[in-house]
């Protein structure tokens, strides 16, 4: 196991991505070494110098600890892709996502959006994809990404494995056509390709650059869209293995709840206010997040955009790399996800409640990046005005009751420091 500033890479030693990080490689094979203090050691003091006014109230101490589980597991099974938990294919993932030459001009990755020292997220409000195009929505982080059931801020995707596709193929990001994706594939990758999956198709007759809508690509075979397609979903699926060791536990709050004495008397009092104001009504669970939609107010840069969860549902259902599609590995589970699905939501301005794991690390919050500042966004709850310009539907009821004087606030974003990834 490695850490990259403060992101732990489970399983294989991250190489691409190290940045100017400081990298712990662990040659265990994920389990914690004696020399890592704390998490098997409960009586572990983290803040050992804490000042004894600043120690919380034991009974205050005691009721967060009832109140909180710490995080056990930072992954759910996939059954929709078999290579979820393979090494070899997360290795070849690794690789892909730190790949330039995956984008029309060469010059944009998935990491360029997606900065590990920037907890997986961008400093900027939106990104720039290729030829400096800007997008409409800002780059989230990627934590425990393994325990989203749905993926993007409206949650269109419904594994991580059919996501890197829209990304690659999005103008705005990477600016590729679905039989570049392949070639690209086979022209850099090829044996680290075979040996996860297997052999590769003959791609010599297939068009260099076409996606489904071009000319180029009704004028492949039947079986040449699908070996395209074949080459296309298994990039995803190693991706997406990847992006399952992306892991943020064992943070000062998990160490806390496991026994330690390491939280202030500010921090233990904004855990219980987080509970208490409700922040923990969706915020909720040891990753923080219901993996639900909600309303709470966000504007967007443009009107269809503003819609969330209730405008994609069609893409969603309807997805040729869904867990129900062809290159699923498990179309029952896939299936079984989207009955999940209410196929007509009524509320508008839905958008997917993100992990506060690690939120003090991201540079920017919420889907359109609009603040840059956790103060900020606790006081936005707490405020009575609580909608932004561009927001449509109806706020939640539980956001629209929020309140928290200043000093609560500042209590709240204490505690959401505690949540830093290591
Ligand atoms: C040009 C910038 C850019 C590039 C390149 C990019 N992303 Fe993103 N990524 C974004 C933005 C913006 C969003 C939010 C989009 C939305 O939700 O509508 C996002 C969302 C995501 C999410 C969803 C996280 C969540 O909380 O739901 C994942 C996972 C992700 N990207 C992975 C990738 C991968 C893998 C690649 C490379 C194949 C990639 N991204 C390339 C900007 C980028
Ligand atoms: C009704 C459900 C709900 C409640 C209650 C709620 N949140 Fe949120 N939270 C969300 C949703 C949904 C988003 C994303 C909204 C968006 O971008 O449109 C979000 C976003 C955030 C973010 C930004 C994270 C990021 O990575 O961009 C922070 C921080 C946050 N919430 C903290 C809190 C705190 C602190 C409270 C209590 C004061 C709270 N939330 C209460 C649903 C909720």
């Amino acid at each position: 196991m490695s850490v990259v500033q403060g992101f732990k890479l489970v399983g294989f030693a991250a190489m691409a991505l190290s940045l100017n990080a400081c990298i712990i490689v662990r040659s265990n094979g994920g389990e914690f070494d004696d020399d890592e203090p704390g998490f098997d050691d409960p009586d572990f003091d983290d803040l050992p110098d804490i000042p004894r006014e600043d120690r919380p109230d034991d009974r205050e101490a005691q009721r967060v600890r009832q109140l909180f589980e710490p995080l056990t597991a930072t992954a759910d099974p996939d059954p929709t892709n078999a290579f979820a938990d393979d090494a070899d294919a997360a290795r070849f993932g690794e690789r892909l996502f730190n790949d330039k030459r995956f984008s029309s001009d060469g010059t944009i990755a998935c990491v360029s959006c997606h900065d590990p020292s920037q907890g997986f997220s961008d400093t900027r409000q939106f990104s720039t994809g290729v030829g400096g195009a800007v997008g409409t929505r800002h780059s989230p982080g990627i934590v425990n990404p393994g325990l989203m059931k749905f993926v993007l801020w409206d949650g269109r995707a419904d594994s991580l494995w059919s996501q890197p596709v829209r990304a690659m193929e999005n103008p705005a990001e990477m600016n590729l056509k679905r039989t570049e994706i392949a070639h690209l594939t086979i022209e850099n990758h090829a044996s680290e390709y075979e040996q996860v999956f297997g052999g590769m198709p003959n791609l010599l007759d297939v068009p260099t650059a076409a996606s489904p809508g071009d000319l180029g690509w009704q004028r492949m075979s039947g079986t040449q869209v699908e070996q395209v397609e074949d080459v296309v979903a298994n990039v995803g699926k190693a991706i997406a293995a990847f992006e399952r060791t992306i892991t943020c536990d064992g943070t000062r709050f998990d160490r806390f709840l496991q026994g330690s004495n390491n939280l202030t008397r500010q921090e233990v009092r904004g855990a219980l206010l987080f509970d208490e104001v409700g922040c923990a009504e969706c915020h909720s669970g040891p990753n923080f997040s219901d993996q639900e939609f909600h309303n709470i107010g966000i504007g967007s840069e443009n009107a269809a955009e503003a819609e969330g969860r209730a405008s994609v549902l069609a893409q969603l259902f309807d997805d040729p790399f869904g867990g129900a599609g062809m290159h699923s590995d498990d179309t029952g589970a896939g299936r079984a996800k989207l009955d999940t699905v209410d196929s007509e939501p009524t509320d508008r301005g839905l958008f997917k409640t993100p992990s506060l794991r690690g939120v003090t690390q991201r540079p920017r919050y919420m889907h359109n990046g609009s603040f840059d500042d956790i103060r900020r966004v606790v006081q936005f709850y707490a405020s009575q005005d609580v909608r932004q310009e561009g927001a449509v539907g109806e706020v939640a009821s539980i956001v629209r009751d929020l309140s928290a004087t200043r000093d609560e606030q500042d209590d709240i974003a204490a505690f959401l420091g505690t949540l830093e990834c290591r």
